[in-house]
């Protein structure tokens, strides 16, 4: 039988936790599946914390990577970089993720060879090409140059409907990553960071790093943080800071030099996911954490104006706070004191999958080219 050639290419933190999944179950099917793993490296050293924890060995390296990178030296690296290996190579469908810059390239790079693509998380939307910036207008973008849809939800599913994607292209498969969860958690990692996290105090697990949010809004957040950490000696916070050189500016004007406030390099991803279980409460306004933080029941407050997962709001796990100081500070308050408030978000359901996400875009994608594994 003639084997098909799928090639997967990411290149940010995200995007690998969440293809690593499908890259693993792929390979259980090398009969009708030859695999190869394209990485840009529009990240780098946060890119390869997740290849050594999944152990995937990308076929191929763009490593892109510059220091203070704007969007046009992602898109015109990533899309320079693709083409020759496409037109050698000729996948028979390349697989993305998401909304990230490297994603919408690699998409519009597939379609100038006229290479179908499958969108992995597809279907997502804010409808409002600003917030968040520039993935609403990316995931948007991959969303009209793609063949295939792996939706998370029934909601991102009829998001796709109402913009005309024939339903037979729209696969609901939950989200990859809650697939991801289920690998980190058989990991034995040990970090200094376990111990240090003492169960007489409560820990707010803190992430930020969004581009609409550099500046003001991230300043505003990191001192209604610092306020309530002064006023309260029993809540510590834990930050893994992102490497933009942007946030770690605004972290070490704000948040440096508390000893409550432990900053900490990028953790691997499963040392992260074991932080996240022993957090009482997540600030973020990262888009993975709210998927992981449902399956964890960790409640969320969301440090954006607007989000493209709104099945953990209507679940109750995330509430959307924006990034105003007071408004920041009071719902932090309230969680840490009010044990009512704070057991109902805890205790709201997952509705992000079983994690299997990567078997049902496996199985998608053996009808979508009628292969038999047995033929
Ligand atoms: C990018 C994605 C965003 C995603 C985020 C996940 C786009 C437009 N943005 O954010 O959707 O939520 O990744 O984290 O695709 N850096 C390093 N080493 C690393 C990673 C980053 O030094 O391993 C530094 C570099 O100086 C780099 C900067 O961080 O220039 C910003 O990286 P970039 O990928 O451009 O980040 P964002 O666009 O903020
Ligand atoms: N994550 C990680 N180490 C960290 C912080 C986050 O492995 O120090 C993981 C987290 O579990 C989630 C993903 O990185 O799966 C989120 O990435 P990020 O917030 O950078 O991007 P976003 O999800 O906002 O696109």
């Amino acid at each position: 039988m003639n084997k098909k050639k799928i090639a997967l290419v990411f290149g940010t933190r995200p995007e690998a936790i969440k293809m690593a999944p499908v890259i693993k179950e792929l390979e259980k099917h090398p009969s009708v599946f030859q695999v190869t793993v394209i990485v840009t490296a529009q990240h780098r050293e946060m890119l390869d914390q997740v290849l050594k924890v999944f152990e995937i060995k990308p076929n191929h390296d763009l490593n892109i990577m510059k220091k203070n990178q704007t969007l046009s030296d992602i898109t015109i690296n990533v899309m320079k970089g693709l083409e020759e290996h496409f037109i050698k190579e000729r996948p028979d469908m390349v697989l993305v993720h998401g909304d990230t810059t490297t994603s919408f390239a690699a998409a519009l790079a597939a379609y100038y060879q006229k290479i179908p693509i499958g969108h992995v998380e597809a279907g997502l939307r804010t409808y409002d090409k600003y917030f968040p910036f520039p993935e609403e207008a990316n995931r948007q973008l991959i969303d009209n140059l793609a063949d295939l849809f792996f939706v998370p939800t029934e909601l991102t599913k009829n998001h796709l409907l109402n913009e005309h994607k024939p339903k037979s292209q729209i696969i609901v498969t939950g989200n990859t990553a809650i697939d991801a969860i289920q690998y980190t958690k058989h990991s034995k990692v040990e970090h200094e960071l376990f111990s240090q996290m003492t169960t007489d105090k409560k820990w707010v697990l803190l992430t930020m790093h969004r581009r609409e949010n550099h500046g003001e809004p991230m300043k505003e957040v990191f001192q209604a943080i610092r306020r309530i950490v002064d006023q309260n000696e029993d809540v510590a916070v834990v930050m893994p800071v992102h490497m933009s050189p942007v946030v770690q500016e605004m972290v070490k004007e704000v948040l440096a030099g508390h000893e409550r406030i432990l900053l900490v390099d990028p953790l691997e991803v499963d040392a992260f996911h074991k932080v996240m279980s022993k957090a009482y409460l997540i600030l973020t306004d990262s888009g993975g954490l709210q998927e992981e933080a449902p399956a964890l029941n960790i409640p969320v407050l969301v440090l954006r104006d607007k989000t493209e997962r709104p099945e953990g709001q209507e679940a109750g796990t995330l509430k959307v706070i924006g990034t105003n100081q007071e408004r920041v500070y009071t719902e932090m308050a309230t969680l840490l004191n009010d044990k009512e408030a704070y057991q109902k978000m805890a205790q709201a359901p997952n509705p992000y999958g079983d994690g299997t996400a990567s078997q049902k875009i496996a199985v998608a994608l053996k009808q979508y080219f009628e292969l038999d594994e047995k033929g």
